[in-house]
């Protein structure tokens, strides 16, 4: 009778070195990823997309989130005069979370709080308009 192969010899202690490897591989993605606003550990800009599309694409449309909605402004078309202008994506940030937190009827306001509320802005300051600003003035580059 032969003995069975032994079950895989996978060192256990491999494993977690891998993953350690992956995760900071994603942080070094992450803060390169969006335009530069985001730096690990500040704005989620995949959270931040995600709740755009869930709390105000009914209302905005927006190129890079996919979103329909025409009761609001395109922000793409909102944003690309200041684009071009050269504001500061921190600014526009701020705009974008000004808004957030103090819009007038029919935009309700406080509709993403905290956290999100700062990743949603970051989100939408790091893609309006960028195309658009590119497509109008193509010797810039938009933060
Ligand atoms: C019920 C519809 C509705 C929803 C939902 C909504 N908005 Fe709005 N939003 C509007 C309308 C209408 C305006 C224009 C208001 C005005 O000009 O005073 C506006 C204006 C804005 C502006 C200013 C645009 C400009 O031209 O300066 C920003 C930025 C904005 N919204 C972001 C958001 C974000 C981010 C969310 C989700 C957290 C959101 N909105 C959800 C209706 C909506």
């Amino acid at each position: 009778m032969t003995p069975g192969r032994p079950l895989a010899n996978v060192p256990a202690v491999r494993r977690p070195a891998a993953l350690i490897a992956v995760l900071l591989v994603a942080g070094a993605v992450a803060g390169c990823g969006g335009a530069g606003i985001a730096k690990p550990g500040e704005a989620d800009l995949a959270n931040g997309k995600t709740l755009f599309q869930s709390k105000c694409g009914s209302c905005h449309m927006l190129e890079d989130a996919g979103t329909p909605g025409t009761l609001g402004p395109d922000l793409d078309d909102a944003a690309v005069g200041d684009r071009i202008a050269g504001l500061e994506p921190s600014s526009f940030e701020a705009l974008v979370r000004q808004q957030i937190d103090e819009a007038d009827p029919p935009m309700p306001r406080h509709l993403v709080k905290g956290d999100d509320a700062r990743d949603v802005a970051a989100y939408v300051a790091s893609v309006a308009g960028v195309k658009l600003a590119q497509q109008n003035n193509p010797g810039s580059t938009p933060q």
